[in-house]
């Protein structure tokens, strides 16, 4: 098989941890399928600020654009949290985003059966929850002009919430594509009644609708799909939204699943190329205890090798093999309903990469 390049930045706390389960059960598909993968080292985040003054090197992005793919684990801590902006870990993850030009973040939330009991909510409201938040990811608030000013009554900080119609209708015809090829279904989710962004994004979304004729859409104020997500979680199928709105509510929607220890992602641009991460951030509560749940990072693998490269069977291989896992028992200490027999990440890891065949 053609080499595929990857780009792997491990990041900080729990990063590397997951990280280094999700390329064992990358060399296993190498073994299982022939394919063959070259992966490249690089720092970011706040490892990245200490090693080399800054989040986001140049040669650091430069290793991500001669990829075919990105890994990542996650980035920040306390040690950098009272940085200045540019000099924050986050920052750098804004920065990457931004610089590859990935403006659509695919985050599904599904609810493996055996892990009903998981979740903090009742398993009959869970039955059935497949859902994907699709979130915007190189607009809004996140990037729009922010500053401080001196007022008559203080100092004042500002952010921007800008989004230009292109920016909308991109992400939102994916969505709609997305949606033709599940359960046609579209939830769109604005703040309409009170941003005037939202209700250029509804416009948009309105538009965009005629030609999607085949696709269910309902638009959804966020603070009642934040309600409506733990109230009848399996009715939703596919959620567009713009950035802020799904970084929240894809961190409520993995609640769903047991824990954010499980909800994969995949940033996607105009082509092939992505970047793949795992919902969660660095965790520094539980960092270098081998105690996170590597499952998020190694699916985001699954959804890399679906994805990007079309090995849709190494990535079934990785799917069945942590369902298979799961189903077995086996539970990391956040999934886990007796904390006492909990495994570790290295032993869930290496579960997954036996399992898989
Ligand atoms: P977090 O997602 O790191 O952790 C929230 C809670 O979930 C913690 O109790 C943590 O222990 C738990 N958790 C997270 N991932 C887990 C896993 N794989 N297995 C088991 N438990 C897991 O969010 P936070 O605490 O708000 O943020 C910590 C740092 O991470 C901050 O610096 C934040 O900016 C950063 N962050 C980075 C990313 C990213 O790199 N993509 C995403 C979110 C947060
Ligand atoms: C995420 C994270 C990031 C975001 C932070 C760390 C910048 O929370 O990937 O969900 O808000 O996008
Ligand atoms: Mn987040």
């Amino acid at each position: 098989a053609e080499v595929k390049k990857i780009a792997v930045i491990a990041g900080d706390g729990i990063g590397p941890e997951v990280v280094a389960e999700a390329e064992k059960v990358l060399k296993r598909t190498e073994e299982l399928f022939g394919y063959r993968f070259e992966t490249e080292h690089a720092l970011f985040g706040g490892i990245a600020i200490d090693e080399k003054g800054t989040p986001l090197p140049q040669e650091t992005l430069e290793v991500c654009q001669n990829a075919d793919a990105v890994l990542l684990g996650a980035v920040g801590g306390p040690k950098w949290d009272s940085n200045p902006a540019e000099l924050r870990p986050e920052t750098g993850l804004l920065g990457i985003r931004k610089a590859l030009g990935l403006f659509s973040n695919l985050r599904p939330a599904v609810v493996f059966d055996c892990l009903k009991d998981a979740s903090t909510l009742k398993p009959e409201v869970l039955e059935g929850t497949d859902l994907i938040v699709v979130r915007e990811l190189t607009g809004g608030i996140y990037f729009g002009e922010k500053y401080r000013r001196e007022t008559e009554n203080g100092q004042q900080a500002v952010d921007t919430c800008a989004y230009t119609v292109n920016e909308v209708e991109r992400i939102v015809r994916q969505a709609f594509e997305i949606a033709q090829k599940r359960r046609k279904k579209l939830a769109s989710v604005d703040k309409a009644n009170v941003l005037e962004s939202s209700r250029l994004w509804r416009e948009v979304v309105i538009r965009v609708a005629a030609d999607y004729p085949d696709v269910e859409l309902e638009h959804v104020l966020v603070d009642n799909c934040a309600m409506q997500l733990l109230r009848r979680p399996s009715s939703f199928d596919v959620i567009v939204t713009e950035n802020m709105f799904g970084d929240i509510l894809s961190d409520e929607a993995a609640m769903l699943t047991g824990s954010i220890g499980m909800l994969s992602s995949a940033s996607l641009g105009a082509g092939s190329f992505g970047l793949y991460e795992p919902v969660h951030g660095s965790a520094p509560d539980i960092a270098g205890q081998n105690l996170a749940n590597p499952i998020a990072t190694i699916l985001s693998v699954a959804l890399m090798l679906r994805m990007t490269f079309g090995y849709a069977d190494a990535a079934d291989s990785i799917e069945k093999a942590v369902a298979e896992v799961l189903d077995a028992g086996h539970r990391t200490s956040d999934i886990a309903v007796d904390k006492s027999s909990a495994i570790g990440t290295i032993a869930m890891g290496d579960l997954i990469v036996a399992t898989m065949k």
